[in-house]
């Protein structure tokens, strides 16, 4: 179960919430109508498609590679990478043989990586919908040859394309290579590809129960596409709205759980993305708590009041630890000897609502039972259907990025890009 706690910020915008949540309903009537901006994008709202002609070699393909011991190297960059790393990262923390890479241009990360992979075996992922975006590009130049020299005529076994149906260079490479290949479908958008083969492939290959995905997929679109009261997708959306519009401009998605970081970078090029736009937008920022209440609790708590808060918390684990009792007490914490770590964790959690709503600081919280495959799937689907509700709310397209081309025509010219 997911809980949506957002009654102190019904309470603060009582006046002026029913026709905000009026305006919610059309945004949602055209998201389900397929009729508002960016409608030929909206081939997320099926997903995953669980046929058995997507779903079996995409299974198959994800077993072998788990069962093989060997590190998948994942290459791909904005919506082709996060999605997966969000995943996983939630699940395994750092224990799983996924790496990532082709998602920025620096030197740093490769020597660590291609120490590793001259003693480790490894598969390639390649992934691009366009397949012609820049940093992924050269990421998979230096690793195809790197796997050329290392596995010879076998290579083209390990190495997997993720990419457009119909275009671009990956497409055509993995067709003269005969590398095996996955599809993302047209109507769906990088950074709504998660339960496409984007996505899938990586979450599985690292051990992820494929029933548990859809079924948190099934339960989050059945419920966030229905235009009623508990609708958690649309509660939010309406928050979040309301905030923006009292001149709050910054969501800060402000997670308990550390295992959560990578999600919340998914989720701010989600929503960001998607909103900024035509000079709207709300700024989509993160916190780790309670590492971050002694770095950024200070400004949250007393700075500029343009902020509004979006809390993550994860209400059981299955592995837990408690607090010693210690005889000497000299630390002065034998008051908590005996309590779970979660328990504090949760002290902790309610203790900063109450703080940053006496700040002025409104606030809504995501409380997930568990973290596991069902609730990560089904609250990034509730955060999918979400921002397309918000973003027609504004007045936007949430299906394209028409502003990420400016820094790459700029790039293109200095580096001499034929053409340019
Ligand atoms: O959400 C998006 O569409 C973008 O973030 C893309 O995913 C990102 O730019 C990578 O593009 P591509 O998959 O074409 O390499």
């Amino acid at each position: 179960m997911i809980h949506y706690n957002d009654a102190s910020i019904q309470e603060r915008y009582s006046t002026t919430y029913e026709k905000v949540w009026k305006e919610a309903e059309k945004a949602l009537q055209s998201l389900v109508a397929k009729n508002g901006k960016g409608k030929d994008f909206l081939g997320w709202l099926t997903l995953p498609d669980a046929s058995a002609e997507n779903m079996d070699p995409l299974i198959q393909t994800a077993k072998e590679i788990h069962q093989s011991g060997d590190l998948l190297v994942c290459i791909g960059i904005g919506g082709s990478y996060l999605g997966a790393k969000a995943v996983i990262h939630a699940l395994y923390g750092d224990d799983h043989c996924i790496r990532f890479i082709g998602h920025h241009l620096s030197p740093t990360e490769w020597e660590p990586l291609l120490e590793e992979l001259r003693t480790r075996d490894f598969y390639l992922n390649v992934i691009s919908k366009s397949g012609t975006t820049t940093e992924p590009g050269i990421a998979f130049r230096i690793l195809r040859e790197f796997a050329e020299v290392k596995y010879g005529n076998s290579v083209s076994r390990r190495i997997i394309v993720t990419t457009d149906a119909h275009k671009g260079a990956l497409r055509t490479l993995a067709e003269e290579r005969s590398y095996r290949r996955f599809i993302i479908p047209d109507d769906v958008g990088g950074r709504f590809s998660l339960l496409t083969p984007v996505g899938l492939l990586p979450v599985l290959s690292a051990g992820a129960d494929i029933d548990h995905i859809i079924q948190g997929a099934l339960t989050g679109f059945k419920h966030a596409l229905l235009s009623e009261r508990d609708n958690i997708a649309m509660r939010y959306a309406v928050n979040r709205m309301l905030c923006y519009r009292e001149g709050k401009g910054i969501e800060l998605l402000s997670s308990f759980e550390p295992r959560l970081h990578y999600l919340s970078e998914w989720w701010k090029q989600l929503f960001g993305e998607s909103e900024g736009k035509d000079g709207k937008g709300i700024f989509p920022a993160s916190v780790d708590l309670t590492t971050d209440l002694h770095s950024m609790g200070q400004w949250i708590q007393d700075g500029v009041r343009s902020v509004f808060e979006t809390f993550l918390v994860i209400e059981n684990y299955h592995r837990d630890i408690e607090i010693p009792y210690n005889e000497h007490d000299l630390d002065g914490l034998n008051y908590l000897a005996g309590k779970a770590l979660s328990y504090v964790n949760l002290k902790a959690f309610e203790g900063t609502r109450t703080a940053h709503e006496d700040g002025g600081v409104p606030t809504s919280t995501f409380h997930l039972d568990y973290l596991d495959e069902e609730h990560i799937v089904k609250l990034c689907v509730i955060f999918q259907v979400a921002v397309a509700i918000s973003g027609y709310m504004l007045g936007v397209n949430p299906f394209d990025q028409p502003g990420v081309e400016a820094y790459k025509k700029n790039m293109f010219k200095l580096l001499g890009k034929p053409g340019q």
